[in-house]
């Protein structure tokens, strides 16, 4: 083994308390590599038990993804929509991001219906909602685009991310290294709640694909309202969609949201500003080699054997 692989083990069984930041090594806890949020930094186990342990009330709404998989987008969408208005909030996502704001009371004092979000895996969502068959909306995007997304993301900030190299090391070193998968990585964070989902007999998780969003946003916003038992005019379906869009809503983040959060949030401001980077499908094939795509269009296969999962890479 060599002194790299030896530390990285060292740290897979790791919970709970680091001292600060070490910009190439991610905090990482039940085996997975963790985003640089302060509260994770600070102590992962904490958080994530708080998470789980949270009280939820039965209207709560729950936004799953995987890191960068058009979060941002969907709960503009899924806050307009609770809101019966297209009108955007003065809180950004980041003001109930679960494993990342400053201080979880926030949610206790909130007016339901509560929208929060969160990149935890399925075994790591509130039990109580959970239980209640509280409504889950679950973000999901091809994997190739999400690394091209991470990448970029993870470029711009390097005093939390380290230097993750070009597009190569990085998917090399990062994206397919199975010692420091964020998250736990793409596939085990997919199957998981494909699995989860086929579990649900209440119809409590929804699945939104990124793609069928993008290609078909005025029938994907009316199923999310349908989902959310919420009774929307066409008109008023096609006004969110169109303040959703991808230019309107970069400029909303500049223009409306209320920067303080961000702040408080401690990320660097290039990670926030990077938000909004380009929005489109397909965009992993500026990215791959031939030979990277093979590589991974082979793993694809195998982890996916099993999956009735239908990822759309264009
Ligand atoms: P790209 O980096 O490929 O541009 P998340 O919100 O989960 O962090 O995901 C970020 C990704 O969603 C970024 O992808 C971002 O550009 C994209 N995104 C944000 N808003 C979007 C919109 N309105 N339409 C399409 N993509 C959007």
């Amino acid at each position: 083994m060599d002194s790299a692989t030896t530390a990285l083990s060292e740290m897979e069984g790791e919970i709970g308390r680091r001292a600060g930041p070490q910009p190439s090594m991610p905090v990482m806890f039940d085996g997975m590599a963790l985003p640089p949020f302060p509260p994770l930094i600070n102590n992962a186990k904490k958080r994530f038990e708080d998470i789980r342990s949270l009280d939820c009330r039965q209207d709560d709404v729950l936004l799953v993804a995987y890191p960068k998989s058009g979060t941002h987008w969907i709960w503009e969408i899924v806050c307009m929509i609770l809101k019966q208005k297209a009108e955007y909030s003065k809180e950004p996502k980041e003001f109930l991001f679960l494993e990342a704001m400053p201080d979880l009371d926030v949610v206790r004092n909130l007016p339901s219906p509560r929208p929060m979000n969160t990149h935890l895996p399925y075994r790591w969502l509130p039990t109580q909602h959970i239980e209640n068959g509280g409504k889950i909306v679950h973000v999901l995007r091809n994997p190739k685009d999400v690394c091209v997304s991470i990448f970029h993301h993870a470029k711009v900030a390097p005093t939390v991310h380290g230097d993750v190299g070009d597009f190569q090391t990085f998917f090399k070193t990062r994206f397919m290294n199975p010692k420091v998968k964020l998250m736990g990585g793409w596939f085990k964070y997919e199957k998981e709640f494909e699995e989860a989902e086929k579990k649900d007999k209440r119809g409590a998780i929804f699945t939104v694909h990124y793609e069928n969003l993008k290609k078909n946003p005025i029938h994907e916003a009316r199923r999310l309202a349908d989902f959310l038992n919420i009774d929307l005019r066409h008109e008023d379906i096609v006004e969110i969609v169109d303040k959703c869009s991808f230019q309107k809503l970069k400029q909303a983040d500049e223009t409306v949201k209320d920067q303080s959060v961000f702040k408080e949030s401690g990320l660097p401001t290039t990670l926030i500003n990077n938000l909004y980077r380009k929005g489109e499908i397909g965009d992993w094939k500026n990215h791959f080699t031939v030979a990277m795509n093979e590589q991974f269009d082979a793993v694809f296969k195998e982890e996916m054997i099993d999956s009735d999962i239908d990822i759309q890479f264009e």
